[in-house]
């Protein structure tokens, strides 16, 4: 995506270019180029209002102003607005102001007729090429409510409570509405949202906590770092997620041996589709076991009308940028109906205090989520229900292309979704044994692609005392040995989709 911010003057002999030209700008539908205008400046000019759903208001900072002295000119102040934007921004200039240039942080500045010119190619030339194609574009979510999101920090920075400020509450509330349950926490991260659920549940020395081997680390890692065994259990092959069926020949025979006692089970969403929670439930109930669901990829996702998680005892979730929905750096929350461990894991989360900070009761954490995370969050909370309408869109339309291929060539698996469970699309992964070409390939075309997760949790060195052997969990094994994931994220376009496709399809033979 390029930037271009054009100065009032520029705007003001925009409006009278051609008319196609500013049908072109105006018209919905234009993924290449972001709009931008600085502010304050003097824009009443006639017409602008045909360009206002375009064109996105530059916030001068305070640094760029603060050199300000008699040999600034406002279109250095600008140029310097400029670089706060995610990628090098084009100044479109009159005439007047021409032998501008670049400066060294690369902002170019262009006059109107000159940038025309080139919006024009870029148009004529549709695909805008390699260097367009990131894995995850959070810039343009960025970009698209940047202006609230930069009110949101600046009221943090107004009010100044940095730890457990305001926006901790109003978010907590929103996420549990969102969610439908009835108490959301939020912490610092989704390792710490695992943690303080398993600290809540007393998990410890001489427990056994079922989980999937196919997942992040911190899915395990949590589980052994206070004392307690993780034993995995091999996946479904199609959705990825932990067989119930193998779950429960698990449970009965961690119960035959009786070295350890079942304690809980800590399903995960993986690449956010819902696990399958009425089997893993009934067993639940059977073993009088406890479920924490790690939701960490699947916040929002839902399984009969019901979202994620919202299905265990407690459910722990991921605002890490990349996830579906991502802070601005580490944050997560905790979920639960229950009013008792509510009040126990907002106590663990603030080194397990009691009625004030020094009277502190059990053992707990430095859990807290930053105030200036929850602004964010609750800004992106804003648009997510649409965006998660969007990732659907998106997977679709990587289905509708691939579908072909994988029935032709009967090497390529694609996501499967079950009946009444709706995915938000984390990742979108396909498993074929052609998955290392298909990597080269894209990459030739500057296309990234990543692969989750190369090593399943029972044969990492970490996990070596656990004393599993390859072949002990097959299925996990398999999909990690064939497994690559696309790009994705709610803005990629078909086009780009269908070039992704293209590039794959040409590997099989
Ligand atoms: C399945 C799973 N669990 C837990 C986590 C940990 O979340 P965080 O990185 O926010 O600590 C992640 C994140 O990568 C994850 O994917």
């Amino acid at each position: 995506m390029r930037h271009a911010i054009f100065l009032a003057d520029a705007i003001e002999a925009l409006l009278r270019a051609p008319e196609d030209v500013l049908h072109s700008l105006t018209g919905a539908g234009d993924n290449d180029w972001e709009f931008w205008i600085p502010v304050p400046d003097r824009l009443r000019c006639p017409g602008l209002g045909a360009l206002a759903n375009t064109f996105r208001p530059l916030t001068i900072p305070g640094a760029a102003v603060s050199e300000f002295n008699e040999t600034t000119s406002y279109l250095d102040i600008v140029r310097r607005a400029a670089r706060t934007l995610p990628s090098g921004a084009i100044v479109i200039v009159t005439a007047q102001f021409s032998n501008e240039g670049t400066t060294d942080a690369g902002e170019q500045v262009l006059p109107l007729e000159e940038w025309l010119t080139l919006y024009a190619q870029d148009r004529s030339a549709g695909y805008p090429g390699p260097s367009h194609d990131p894995f995850i574009d959070l810039a343009r979510q960025q970009l698209r409510i940047r202006h609230r999101l930069e009110e949101r920090m600046l009221q943090v920075l107004g009010h100044g409570r940095y730890i457990m400020g305001k926006e901790i509450e109003e978010l907590e509330e929103h996420l549990a509405g969102f969610i439908g349950v009835k108490h959301a926490i939020a912490c610092g991260s989704g390792t710490d949202a695992l943690l303080m659920g398993l600290l809540a549940l007393e998990a410890g020395p001489g427990d056994a906590v079922f989980t999937t081997p196919f997942t992040f680390f911190a899915t395990v890692e949590t589980i052994a770092l206070l004392g307690a065994t993780p034993v995995m259990v091999d996946i479904d092959p199609l959705t990825l997620n932990i067989d119930p069926e193998k779950l429960e020949h698990a449970v009965a025979d961690v119960m035959k041996r009786g070295e350890l006692k079942p304690r809980g089970i800590v399903p995960v969403d993986l690449f956010g589709l819902p696990a399958d929670y009425d089997a893993i439930r009934s067993i639940a109930t059977r073993y009088d076991l406890w479920i924490i669901e790690d939701a960490a990829q699947a916040f929002g996702a839902s399984y009969k009308g019901k979202r994620c998680p919202s299905f265990g005892t407690i459910g722990a979730t991921s605002f890490f940028p990349a996830k579906p929905l991502g802070a601005y750096g580490d944050a997560g929350a905790v979920f639960t109906d229950d009013d008792e461990l509510a009040e126990i894991l907002r106590s663990i989360r603030i080194h397990g205090q009691g009625v004030d900070r020094y009277n502190n009761i059990r053992i707990g954490l430095n859990a807290r989520m930053d105030t200036l995370q929850a602004a964010i969050l609750l800004e992106k909370l804003h648009i997510y229900p649409e965006e998660i309408e969007l990732r659907q869109a998106v997977a679709q339309t990587y289905l509708d292309y691939l579908r072909p291929l994988a029935e032709r060539t009967g090497e390529l698996q694609l996501p499967f979704i079950p009946e009444e469970y709706h995915s938000v699309w984390a990742q979108f992964s396909i498993r074929t044994p052609h998955f290392a070409a298909i990597q080269t390939a894209l990459s030739k075309h500057g296309i990234p692609t990543a692969r989750y997760y190369p090593v399943p949790m029972h044969l990492l060195d970490a996990m070596a005392y656990l004393g599993y052997h390859r072949g002990d969990l097959p299925q996990a094994e398999q999909a990690a040995a064939d497994i690559i994931s696309l790009p994705f994220h709610p803005y990629l376009t078909k086009e780009r989709i269908a070039r992704y496709c293209e590039i794959i399809a040409s590997v099989f033979p």
